[in-house]
């Protein structure tokens, strides 16, 4: 029998979870939805009245979670309490890869994924509709099942219980997250519970139109996530290799782009040339394909998934490689400003930014780094970068190898010799570069790795510029 789900209670209050039980919450005002998570920091930050400390910045989240928290929206450390109530679960903890054991460095780690789960065996009552939201490897729902239907949960006689397991991959992308959810190319449902595919169709019904609601069988759907994710990846390989091409032979990246692009058989998106593709996910789930693909014998697939992370890392080692050819060889001592450390613009998040492995390589040449981002803390960059501890405080430039953080962004060229960009944050489109000359020390050079820089707007400038793909 389909049923209507009433009660929705989301694991996992991170950069999914929240942003897509916000949007739910928002275009199903009958439906009642409780985000619970284990780390009670960032329950109370999702609980913040100050906005501006929600754990998660994306254009448009604040504005909802305004409009519904408190009404059908609560975010709540009380895990147990909130699965007992649903009708439907989504699992949205995180899935990264594994970092010793069987598989390290490949594998997708399920603990959270197994522990959640089992809370979820132990709590629920009646009939509770179990969604794979997190990204995870092919055939996990049979892992899921065997947990849920294991005698350790079940063996009581007075038990109700009974499950179904959907898997429903996420396909937002940070930055554009609230948007994406709004208007997504698709919504993907996995499963052979035909009343429960539909009961969890007409949430999305709400607001989705129902062609783009496609559902296939659950194996399908979770393949699916991980090769548009290496699919996504790849694109990215590909251009940042034609970049270094474009660089030595006089052409322009963007030109060429733009020429390929317009073959609608290849499509202009993702086509932008970078410092290399970083974020949490494209990274673990090509592994993961990697993975699975030497787990089936499939040694060559392997080795081509292999070369998409291969170029990932070559692009980014060559910026460092640049910067220090074209700063005479030598960092050490030379103060260099940073221009962004999220991975990409609209985000706080800095997981897998190319900035990390950047910054790093120049703090090893020695370098004194003076680092903007709008949006991305101290605190984090500190942890990103393996230092002990930051003083936010701390205003003084230090010795050779050390950074500090800067929160105006002029600041960051005082006496500098170089200036890189390394996220696209719209604000460094409006950089005064004249003033930003009469700053730096000379001989000076930008190098921008998110193309933002128009060259003609340098021709009268005593700045020196590099531009990825263009040389
Ligand atoms: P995240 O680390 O931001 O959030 C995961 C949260 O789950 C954490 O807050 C953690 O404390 C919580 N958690 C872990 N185990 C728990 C448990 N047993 N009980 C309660 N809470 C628990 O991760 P994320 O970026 O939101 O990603 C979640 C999943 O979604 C991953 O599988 C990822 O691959 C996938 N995904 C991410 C994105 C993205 O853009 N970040 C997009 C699509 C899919
Ligand atoms: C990506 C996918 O786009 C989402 O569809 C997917 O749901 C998500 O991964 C996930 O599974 O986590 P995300 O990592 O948030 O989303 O951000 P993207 O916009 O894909 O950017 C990833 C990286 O590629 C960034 O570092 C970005 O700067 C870089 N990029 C992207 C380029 O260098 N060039 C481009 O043309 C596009």
């Amino acid at each position: 029998m389909k049923i209507k789900i009433k009660n929705i209670c989301c694991i996992g209050a991170g950069y999914v979870g929240g942003p897509t039980m916000a949007v739910i919450a928002d275009n199903c005002h009958n439906v009642e939805i409780n985000v619970v998570d284990l780390d009670r920091e960032r329950i109370d930050r999702w609980n913040s009245k100050d906005l501006s400390r929600l754990p998660v910045y994306e254009p448009g989240l604040a504005e909802i979670i305004e409009r519904r928290r408190g009404k059908n929206l609560n975010f709540s450390s009380s895990v147990e309490e909130k699965i007992k109530i649903a009708d439907a679960i989504f699992i949205s903890v995180n899935t990264p890869t594994k970092k010793k054991g069987l598989g390290a460095g490949k594998a997708s780690d399920l603990k959270w994924i197994e522990a959640c789960t089992r809370q979820v065996a132990a709590n629920s009552e009646g009939h509770t509709i179990v969604i794979e939201k997190s990204t995870i490897p092919v055939r996990t729902a049979n892992v899921i099942k065997s947990i849920l239907e294991s005698s350790e949960f079940l063996n009581d006689e007075n038990s109700n219980k009974t499950f179904s397991v959907l898997s429903n991959p996420e396909f937002l992308a940070e930055g554009t997250a609230i948007n994406d959810l709004l208007n997504p190319d698709r919504i993907l449902i996995g499963g052979d519970n035909y009343e429960d595919i539909e009961s969890l169709k007409d949430i999305y019904a709400n607001w989705v139109p129902n062609h783009l609601i496609i559902s296939t069988n659950v194996w399908s759907s979770e393949l699916s996530k991980l090769s548009a994710n290496a699919f996504l990846a790849q694109r990215i390989s590909s251009i940042n290799s034609i970049s270094a091409l474009c660089e030595k032979t006089g052409a322009d990246v963007e030109e060429v782009s733009l020429a390929i692009g317009l073959d609608t058989r290849i499509g202009s998106k993702f086509l932008k040339a970078g410092p290399g593709f970083g974020g949490s996910c494209f990274k673990k789930d090509i592994l993961n394909v990697i993975y699975l693909c030497e787990y089936f014998g499939l040694h060559e697939v392997a080795e081509f998934w292999e070369s998409v992370i291969k170029l990932n890392n070559w692009q980014t080692n060559r910026i460092t490689k640049l910067v220090t050819r074209k700063l005479f060889g030598t960092l050490s001592n030379k103060k260099i400003s940073i221009l962004g450390f999220a991975f990409k613009a609209n985000t706080n998040d800095t997981r897998e930014s190319a900035a990390i492995q950047i910054c790093k390589n120049l703090i090893n040449e020695g370098a004194i780094l003076l680092i903007h981002d709008p949006k991305v803390n101290g605190e984090q960059i500190a942890l990103d970068l393996n230092n002990e501890e930051f003083d936010i405080n701390k205003s003084e430039i230090g010795s050779e190898g050390t950074w500090i953080k800067v929160n105006d962004i002029y600041d960051s060229f005082v006496d500098s010799d170089a200036s890189i960009i390394l996220t696209e944050w719209e604000e460094y489109l409006n950089i005064n570069w004249d003033k930003v000359s009469n700053l730096m020390r000379k001989p000076a050079w930008v190098f921008d790795t998110r193309s933002m820089i128009d060259k003609k707007n340098f021709d009268n400038l005593d700045l020196n510029l590099w531009v990825v793909g263009k040389g």
